[in-house]
């Protein structure tokens, strides 16, 4: 399981992955798990370009399982003695994110008081993981060009040509195409990533493989919480299939998680009422994520025992009446049993946006 420790990773679910290693070595957390012509046509597609070098553009909607895919790609590849470094696009800010990539010598800046090594020399050898690469501006995809066909770089504020030899695998939920069209990534970078194309349907476009996911998140959160549900109700399973899943995978991995969270511990079957879907638009994935890694991280501190600090267990139930009142900031701040200007400056010391709710 070095996979982890071994590699660099930057990005919210990266963590997320991360908090579960820490949690338990647990193995099955590296399997694709489903059975559907999908899931098969992407496991064939890995095998494919195990043996190579070629450049792999990885693509699917949020929670598809493009970072698990990513590793697949390094860890069963030619490479996977070397590292895996991941970098999150979207997520650097522009003036930061050459020093991340290629590094800066002490000096070179206010600030630089040492000398910093950057992704393309930390993944030399192995895959540097290229995530939400659509979220890169103009300028950083001109550079990385560069550096993909010359196979050389400078750190920031440096002289001397470091070579490297990267693997190169992209993720992206957007259809790059489109944004290439749209003239808002590099036509030449575009060709030279998207060498072979991965392509994940999403869960709903494969929901025989609901089941079997269903069966090992329960196996996988009941060991680590200690709970003993050896069941799943028929009509619960229904509604877990008929469901469209926007957040895909991850979101099913979190249901699962909370549903044994809150089933009693005298239960020891999953009844549908232990799911609540909020009902989700496009835009408000992000709130039901943030809720749902609020709750996860809860559900790890009381299982460690630890006690958290009031103020984030607070966000967290403020942020899960928003979801279950559709965002209707009156009746969550009654249910609450709190003021309106209450709920409102705490939705503003959190952070919390009624765009990514309703
Ligand atoms: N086929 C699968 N089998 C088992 N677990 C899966 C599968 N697909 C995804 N997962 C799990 O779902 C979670 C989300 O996957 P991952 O982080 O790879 O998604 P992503 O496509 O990178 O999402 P985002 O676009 O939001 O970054 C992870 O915990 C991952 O292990
Ligand atoms: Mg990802």
């Amino acid at each position: 399981m070095d996979e982890i420790t071994g590699g660099e990773t930057t990005g919210r679910y990266s963590e997320d992955l991360r908090d579960e290693f820490r949690l338990r070595e647990e193995p099955d957390l590296w399997r694709i798990i489903g059975s559907s012509k999908e899931i098969k046509d992407v496991l064939k597609n890995i095998q494919t370009v195990l043996e190579s070098d070629i450049p792999v553009i990885i693509q699917g909607e949020t929670g598809t399982g493009k970072e698990l895919v990513a590793r697949a790609v390094h860890y069963r590849g030619i490479r996977s003695k070397n590292p895996f470094c991941a970098i999150n696009c979207a997520a650097i800010p522009e003036n930061l994110i050459e020093s991340e990539l290629f590094g800066y010598e002490k000096g070179s800046f206010t600030g630089a008081t040492q000398q910093y090594i950057g992704k393309f020399e930390l993944a030399n050898g192995g895959t540097l993981f290229l995530d939400e690469v659509d979220g890169m501006s103009l300028s950083t995809q001109s550079k990385i060009l560069r550096v993909i066909e010359e196979q050389v770089f400078e750190r920031v504020g440096g002289n001397k040509s470091i070579k490297t030899n990267v693997r190169i695998v992209s993720a992206s939920n957007k259809n790059l195409l489109s944004e290439v069209n749209a003239k808002r990534f590099r036509e030449d970078l575009y060709y030279r990533i998207a060498v072979f194309a991965i392509m994940i349907p999403p869960l709903r476009e494969r929901k025989e493989d609901i089941p079997e996911l269903v069966d090992c998140f329960v196996k996988r959160y009941n060991t680590l919480s200690g709970k003993r549900i050896n069941k799943i109700d028929s009509s619960t399973l229904e509604k877990l299939v008929k469901y469209h899943w926007p957040g895909n995978i991850r979101q099913l991995q979190n249901s699962i998680r909370r549903a044994i969270l809150v089933a009693v511990t005298t239960h020891d079957t999953l009844l549908p009422e232990h799911f609540d879907f909020p009902d989700i638009k496009e835009g408000s994935l992000r709130m039901v994520e943030s809720l749902e890694l609020g709750l996860s991280k809860l559900e790890v501190s009381l299982k460690r025992g630890e006690v958290l600090p009031l103020n984030e267990v607070e966000e967290v139930f403020i942020r899960q009446a928003l979801s279950s009142t559709k965002g209707n900031i009156s009746e969550a701040a009654e249910k609450l049993g709190i003021s309106r200007s209450t709920i409102y400056r705490k939705m503003e010391e959190y952070g919390i946006r009624m765009d990514d709710s309703k």
